[in-house]
C-alpha cells in the first residue's frame, strides 16, 4: 500500500510541477485532445509510447494490447483506430512492436491455457505461414526477433486493409502507416520501412 501511496504522491508533486511551469497548462489540456498520432504498441511495461517517445500528455493516443495485435475481430482496437481516425483525425499510425516480446515467445514455445491461449492464435498462424523461413535461422532469440518485425507488418497490413482505412482513403484523407520496433538492449527506435502500397497487395 505504502508503494501504492508514493504512486500518489509522486502524481501530485507531477501535477504541482505542471502548474508551476505553467499556470494554464491543465486549462488547456482539459479543454480538449488533437494528437497527429495513433499508437498501437505492446502492453509491456518496458514500452510506454510516451516515455520513449519523450511525448507529453494530448500528443499521442495510445492502444495496448499483449503483442501489438490489430486483428481484424477485435472490437477494441478496430474501435480506437475509427476513433483516432475520424473523430481526432490523426496523421499518423505507428504499429510498434519490440524485439524479445513475450506474446510472441509465447506463441512460439506455448503458453498458458486460458484467454491469452485465444489471443495469440493470429501469432501462431504467422508461426505456421513462416516455419520454412524460420527453420533456416540460427537459434529462438532470432526466430523470435524475425517474428517480432513480421508481426508488425502483419498488424499494419490489418489496418491498412480495415474498413476505417478504406473510408478514409475513400475521402482522401491521408493516414500514413507506419511499422516501428524497439529494442529494450539499446532503447532505440526503428523504422521498418513498410510501404503502404505494398501493405494493400
Ligand atoms: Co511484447
Amino acid at each position: 500500500m505504502s508503494e501504492l501511496n508514493s504512486i500518489l504522491q509522486r502524481n501530485a508533486e507531477w501535477a504541482r510541477a505542471k502548474v508551476g511551469n505553467d499556470p494554464d497548462y491543465f486549462t488547456r489540456l482539459s479543454a480538449g485532445q488533437s494528437p497527429d498520432l495513433l499508437w498501437i504498441g505492446c502492453s509491456d511495461s518496458r514500452v510506454p509510447a510516451s516515455a520513449i517517445t519523450g511525448l507529453e500528455p494530448g500528443q499521442v493516443f495510445v492502444h495496448r494490447n499483449i503483442a501489438n495485435l490489430a486483428y481484424p475481430a477485435d472490437l477494441n482496437c478496430m474501435s480506437v483506430l475509427q476513433y483516432a481516425v475520424e473523430a481526432l483525425k490523426v496523421r499518423h499510425i505507428v504499429v510498434c512492436g519490440h524485439y524479445g516480446c513475450g506474446g510472441i515467445k509465447a506463441a512460439l514455445k506455448g503458453a498458458p491455457q486460458g484467454p491469452i491461449d485465444y489471443w495469440r492464435e493470429p501469432i501462431r498462424q504467422l508461426v505456421r505461414e513462416e516455419r520454412d523461413h524460420l527453420a533456416t535461422l540460427a537459434d529462438d532469440e532470432e526466430r523470435v526477433n524475425y517474428l517480432c518485425e513480421e508481426n508488425v507488418r502483419v498488424q499494419l497490413r490489418n489496418i491498412a486493409r480495415s474498413p476505417v482505412m478504406r473510408g478514409a482513403r475513400e475521402r482522401g484523407q491521408a493516414v500514413t502507416l507506419h511499422g516501428w520496433i524497439f529494442s529494450l538492449s539499446d532503447g532505440h527506435l526503428r523504422d521498418l520501412k513498410y510501404d503502404t502500397a505494398d501493405l494493400l497487395d
